[in-house]
């Protein structure tokens, strides 16, 4: 479209003028020269008249930094004149004639033939676009991000010559581009890593620690590696860990995502196709907890109802796949280790699983204080680096000094103090520079005070703080607020903390480097150790200050991720000692993180405690404070492992009484019955439900009762208890009154819950109702949450198999696999394990192949139950089955010693009319198949113990079964009284409608 017509000549001289000045600017900033206005366009020269070393990188820079300018000026342009306004950038290298051309002021000017293929690379860039030619494509590789070649058609030569998209400046790492010292020493240390370099790319991946003290050259040698690595056409992504973000949950696992995902930088749309396109065959909903790892979630979706367990599972699985994926080598960084978060680490450790599988390697440096995970990862190689031995520290600070014999002296103090630590040795360097005692430029100083006389600093840390100390008042304090901010931070950020940011001098001092180039440059502390000094030497308060507005700022900039940032927040807020403030974000980001990783969640919740108890005494809010994470940690303890009973338990009893809290001491009970269950302490179990069953009714809110009831009812139900499972699942379901999803806080459908559980009391007790309770409660489990319903089934089946009720038939098999495959996508790791238990009771009593399955299966979830040590009330009957299959593959001696043990213990514990009845069955059936005079009596004897073992519900689960046990010792035993004993089983079988012991019954001969 013509411009000029759309928007008349007036307009368009505006509109040209501000572009011109805008793109001039950026060429300026670059150190680039105007040249001329050619009309429509202008040219710019860098290295001429002052020779840069790196003009063509700068002259990318400008391009794209005019791009930038460009597409802002786009915007306004759009919105005033509905236009769309692009610009071409080209960009050439060589000889050119420079300078004031004859005696009319024609000003400064370039020509030459080069000057004509700048033009031409313009002429063939995309609107939007930078085009290259090859000689400036060869001074930028690798600090440029290219695209392939393309052969293009230009005027006036004949032959197509080759042009490169600039696509991008590959962030720079730190102290590249500057002047580095020449790697000294370390030969064993690179060849070994280089060799495990040219494994991975051959698809054997290795995952690498490299350790040692604070400057080591751990970092130096992992640039090193990348350089080399990225020499050789291997992406290098590279993440880093900081002290400040180390209780922030997902920060290092979340960033490292982003660089490997490509997203870092983008808009969400932009990103979230990035990731689509990488993950092509992924399930939709994995995809959408991977855009919210790497906090790029769409804000108009909601994220599905997976609980935290399966969410770690499916990331795990999708990022592993895409992992595995991976046809060209990688090199991934993680740095400083010694910082990473919980979350993350754990994470971390999982995505390294499949590292040996794909042509990837994984550099982890750290100091030698940290022990995490990602030291114990157990096929991983590690690599200590030692100080430089005297030669090679000699070298490096010859290097660093020059020849000059005045510095011959003083470099032996040097090399004394530093100690074979390369970065001590450079810092010493640069205070002495800076102090005067040498002059001149690095690699050529002269001293000027006789060596004796000089003092160098003791540590590392004071010879810093010097230099700092020395910075004018403007630069010290930017200093000292990028110090709060961390160890990447940008001039925007520095603003909004009321900062006007001197960065010349950090950057010329090599306190800081530049990383980004941009409108809004970014910059990065040169050592960790330098941006630790520059914190722990402010005066605290003006540290606070800074803490504050950060925190503001942070919220500010990006409200709609306030959540997201909540435990950064909180963390900023407590270094400032806002601790109120610090304590609400502290539970927010608890309440964002519990959908996501509970680990993270109880983190959140202990640290809101932490901050309470460092309020004063006297803080009249401080008691209130402490209930609430004191009941979430309480709540979730038996999710993350930790046991409640005890201090935990006691501490939130004192709070609630004191406080009159009756609410949040039934929560608290609540979460300590289920860990009595879980741990199988089945009589405490049972009888602190009774006293939260009085307390929960007692605080009189029905929505809560409903809520807590389940696991009440589950205590009772482990123990057998079947006319107070009956009255208080009928309790709940009367409250609910008809709502499926009333008090769901815990399960998204108590009431599905509650019939069911009302179904297996009413069988267990003989009376009427349950098949339709069954198949009511299912139906509802179904359109619940994933969790009611993997419990639902669960509940079904695990009782209703072993106790003879159900019969395994393939509707209940195909009904818990479709529960399992639910409990997988969406389950937490007790719902899933749940769920494989009752899939393997009920494949244990079907055919030879389905058993092995059900084998494998239990053996798997028996060893799960004790490494978690949770679901221990479980193992006595998946121990039992698990001893039958033994049997049946005809080592009943090695069989029977296990179930009469678990009998025993059973019998011991007063659980015999619970998984004592299925038991004992087993046993029973198991020693008359043996058959021998001993086990014969053994049985009578199992049976009595069952039949007489204390009750006064009058269970017909164990008269039936009792009835069956007395039909076959009766066979055994040559009795007469056999048939009428079997015909008696399978009448009661028949009454009762237990489908399980009708079809034993029928089998009976
Ligand atoms: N072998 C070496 N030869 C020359 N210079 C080196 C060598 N090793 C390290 N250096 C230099 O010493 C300085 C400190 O090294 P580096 O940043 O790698 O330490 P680090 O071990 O990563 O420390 P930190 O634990 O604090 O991160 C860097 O400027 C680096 O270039
Ligand atoms: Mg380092």
């Amino acid at each position: 479209m013509d411009i000029a017509a759309a928007v008349g000549a007036e307009r368009l001289r505006e509109i040209m003028t501000e572009l011109v000045e805008r793109s001039a600017a950026v060429v300026q900033r670059y150190g680039g020269m105007l040249s001329q206005f050619t009309g429509d366009g202008i040219m710019a020269v860098f290295g001429a008249p002052v020779a840069l070393e790196d003009h063509a990188v700068r002259a990318c820079l400008a391009a794209l930094g005019i791009q930038e300018e460009c597409a802002l000026l786009a915007a306004e342009v759009s919105d005033r004149d509905r236009i769309d306004l692009a610009l071409r950038v080209g960009l050439n290298s060589g000889q050119v004639i420079a300078g004031e051309i004859g005696s009319v002021a024609l000003g400064y000017t370039t020509i030459g033939e080069q000057v004509g293929m700048a033009q031409r690379m313009e002429s063939v860039a995309p609107p939007g676009g930078v085009m290259l030619s090859e000689s400036t494509a060869r001074l930028v590789d690798g600090a440029a991000v290219l695209g392939e070649p393309e052969m293009v058609r230009i005027k006036g030569a004949e032959e197509p010559v080759a042009a490169l998209r600039l696509l991008g400046m590959g962030e720079r790492h730190p102290g590249v581009g500057r002047a580095e010292s020449t790697l000294v020493g370390r030969r064993w240390e690179m060849s070994a890593v280089e060799g495990l370099l040219d494994r991975a790319i051959d698809g054997h991946g290795a995952v690498v620690g490299v350790v040692g003290p604070p400057g080591i050259g751990k970092s130096r040698l992992v640039r090193e590696l990348s350089a080399m690595a990225s020499a050789r056409g291997v992406e290098v992504f590279t993440t880093f860990c900081e002290s400040h973000t180390s209780q922030v949950p997902f920060h290092t696992v979340a960033r490292l995502s982003r660089a490997a995902f490509g997203v870092e930088g983008l808009d969400g749309q932009t990103a979230r196709d990035r990731v689509r396109d990488r993950v092509p065959d992924a399930d939709p909903e994995d995809v959408q907890l991977l855009d919210d790892l790497l906090g790029i979630a769409d804000p108009n979706t909601a994220l599905p109802p997976i609980d935290p367990d399966a969410r770690r599972r499916r990331l795990t699985a999708v990022v592993n796949a895409a992992s595995l994926a991976r046809e060209n080598p990688v090199v991934f960084v993680v740095e400083d280790a010694h910082w990473i978060d919980d979350v993350s680490e754990s994470m971390l450790v999982d995505f390294l699983m499949v590292i040996p599988q794909t042509p990837s390697l994984v550099l982890v440096s750290y100091r030698p204080e940290y022990e995490g995970a990602l030291t114990r990862v157990h096929w991983a190689q590690t690599i200590a680096l030692a100080p430089l031995s005297d030669s090679d520290t000699a070298t490096l600070i010859t290097e660093l000094l020059g020849p000059d014999p005045s510095v011959g002296a003083l470099g032996q103090t040097i090399a004394e103090r530093a100690a074979g630590n390369p970065f001590f040795a450079e810092e010493i360097v640069r205070d002495l520079a800076e102090r005067g005692v040498l002059r001149g430029n690095r690699s050529a100083y002269l001293s000027t005070v006789d060596a004796a006389e000089v003092t160098v600093p003791a540590t590392v840390q004071a010879t810093i703080a010097a230099r700092i100390d020395r910075l004018n008042p403007k630069a010290k304090r930017t200093l000292s607020a990028a110090a709060v901010i961390g160890a990447k931070f940008s001039r925007d950020l520095l603003e909004m903390l009321g900062i006007d940011p001197v960065l010349e001098d950090l950057v010329g001092g090599e306190l800081i480097d530049q990383l980004r180039f941009t409108r809004q440059p970014e910059y990065v502390f040169h050592h960790p150790l330098i941006r630790m000094v520059a914190y722990e030497s402010q005066l605290k308060s003006d540290r606070a200050e800074l803490h504050r507005r950060l925190a503001a700022a942070i919220e500010a900039r990006r409200p709609a991720s306030a959540d997201e940032n909540a435990a950064l927040i909180a963390e900023h807020l407590e270094a400032a000692g806002d601790l109120h403030a610090a304590y609400g974000w502290h539970m927010r980001a608890g309440a964002w993180a519990r959908n996501r990783d509970i680990v993270a969640a109880w983190l959140s919740w202990e640290r809101a405690r932490r901050v309470v108890d460092t309020l004063p005494a006297d803080d009249p809010h401080r008691a209130a404070m402490r209930i609430a994470p004191c009941t979430m940690l309480c709540a979730n303890a038996w999710r993350v492992h930790v046991d409640v009973a005890g201090d935990r338990f006691d501490e939130l009893r004192e709070l609630c009484i004191a406080a009159g809290d009756k609410a949040s001491l039934a929560i608290g009970t609540a979460a300590l019955v289920i860990e009595h269950v879980y741990q199988a302490r089945t009589s405490e179990a049972s009888q602190l439900a009774s006293e939260a069953m009085a307390l929960i009714e007692s605080v009189g809110d029905p929505t809560l009762t409903v809520a807590l009831s389940c696991t009440a009812i589950r205590a009772k139900a482990s123990n057998a208890e079947w006319c107070d499972v009956l009255g208080w699942s009928q309790r709940v379901i009367d409250l609910a009154d008809g709502d499926p999803s009333k008090g769901n806080f815990i399960f998204g459908s108590p009431l599905a819950l509650a019939i069911t559980t009302r179904a297996i009391a009413r069988y267990c007790l003989g009376r009427p109702g349950w098949r339709d309770d069954l198949r009511h409660g299912l139906a509802m489990a179904r359109s619940a949450d994933p969790m009611t319903y993997a419990t639902v089934v669960g509940y079904v089946y695990f009782f209703g198999i072993p106790f003879g009720v159900l019969r395994p038939d393939d509707r209940a098999v195909n009904t818990i696999e479709d529960a399992l495959r639910i409990a997988e996508r969406s389950g937490d790791d007790f719902a899933l394990a749940v769920t494989q238990q009752t899939l393997g009771f009920a494949l244990v009593h079907r055919s030879a192949p389905e058993r092995d399955r059900a084998q494998k299966l239990l053996a798997e979830v028996g060893e799960a139950f004790l490494r978690q040590g949770c679901l221990l009330g479980e193992l006595p009957l998946v121990n039992v089955y698990l001893a039958r299959e033994r049997a049946r593959r005809g080592d009943r001696d090695e069989a029977i010693p296990p179930m009469r043990a678990t009998a025993d213990h059973l019998f011991r514990e007063g659980r015999l009319l619970a998984w004592g009845i299925p038991a004992t069955g087993v046993l029973v059936e198991t020693l008359l198949d043996r058959g021998t005079e001993s086990d014969v009596a053994e049985a009578e004897a199992a049976i009595e113990r069952l039949a007489t073992a204390p009750d006064d519900e009058g269970l017909v689960t164990r008269e039936i079964w009792l009835l069956r046990l007395r039909a076959l010792l009766a066979r055994a035993q040559g009795d007469e009284a056999y048939k009428q004993l079997r015909d008696r089983y399978r009448a009661m079988a028949t009454s009762l409608g237990f489908e399980g012991h009708m079809k034993w019954a029928e089998a009976m001969p």
